[in-house]
């Protein structure tokens, strides 16, 4: 396996390895996964990939999600990212799937909002658009490394509160439905991810972001902007250029992401599998001693 660096000092493709072989071997599956915590985001090119495919790999790496009430796929274990309506047109700019993708493309780490936040995201590219529609990728891991000590040392003391419908309002008012905002009650996460394999910490935020616990709410949603800004730098990302066959699988715990945008008129279908994260991933570390004694 060639691990080939990709991006500004994380991302990397692997070469010479398929998701076949990650799914059924053992020293492959581990290559990998020390692959995963070293470079945060992995692209496999030329892949044959199939649901069943994609998702054996992606159990690999842990507990598969059963995807929310309100999405497509809802109760299964795949997201279908598509703007392809029930007719096979593709939909409106106004309709609920494009503002769903319109949502994905402010900068972003899944499932920060859900009571288990996710490991990694696994995404394949079933239908492309012929320009536009990249995944861009940023490392918090190496914005977090970037603060002063001071800085470091301070987020790591810090816990933000994290909440779907607040993302969502950014786009509509309403594109969270009345179920998915009982489904889904803010979690309170701490500021900094720590790797248990390589001790890095990482910035833990996302557009889903509103508040700093105990912090006066513009103050800490200045500290969120701030932070955000710094770790989305110009020069800071990996931009992928999807190409059929592509999978990208990226830890959630140390990265960013946002969709960009593409031609209205032409479809863009995508599929998702994501994996919890476990106490071997760190979950323990991440809340906040009073929200543990709460529950
Ligand atoms: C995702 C996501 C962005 C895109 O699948 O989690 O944010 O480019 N996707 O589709
Ligand atoms: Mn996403």
């Amino acid at each position: 396996m060639d691990v080939i660096p990709l991006g500004p000092g994380f991302a990397a493709e692997l070469r010479g390895v398929t998701l076949a072989d990650v799914a059924c071997d053992d020293a492959a599956y581990a290559a990998a996964r020390a692959a995963f915590e070293e470079h945060s985001v992995l692209v496999f090119r030329d892949q044959e990939v199939t649901d069943e495919l994609q998702l054996a790999f992606s159990r690999r790496f842990g507990p598969p999600e059963v995807t929310k009430v309100g999405s497509q796929g809802e109760g299964s274990h795949f997201v279908i990212l598509s703007t392809i309506g029930p007719d096979g047109k593709v939909v409106p700019a106004d309709h609920r799937l494009s503002l769903r993708n319109k949502a994905n493309q402010l900068w972003h780490t899944d499932a920060s909002f859900k009571r288990v936040p996710a490991l990694t995201s696994i995404l394949s590219a079933r239908v492309i658009p012929a320009e536009g529609g990249e995944t861009e990728y940023v490392s918090t891991r190496l914005a977090f490394e970037r603060l002063d000590a001071g800085m470091r040392e301070k987020l790591e003391n810090y816990f933000a509160w994290h909440d779907y419908a607040y993302s969502r309002s950014q786009i509509a008012p309403g594109l969270a439905t009345p179920e998915e905002r009982a489904a889904l009650p803010p979690q309170c996460w701490r500021m900094v991810w720590r790797n248990p394999v390589n001790g890095r910490g990482a910035i833990y935020l996302a557009s889903h972001a509103y508040g700093v616990d105990g912090m006066e709410p513009a103050a800490g949603k200045r500290l969120i902007d701030e932070l955000m800004t710094l770790a989305t730098a110009p020069g800071a990302s990996y931009l992928h250029p999807w190409r059929k066959g592509d999978v990208v699988m990226w830890d959630n715990r140390a990265t960013m992401h946002r969709g960009r945008p593409w031609p209205a008129h032409e479809a863009r279908l995508m599929v998702r599998t994501t994996i919890s994260a476990t106490e071997a991933d760190g979950v323990g570390t991440m809340r906040s001693p009073s929200s543990q004694a709460a529950e």
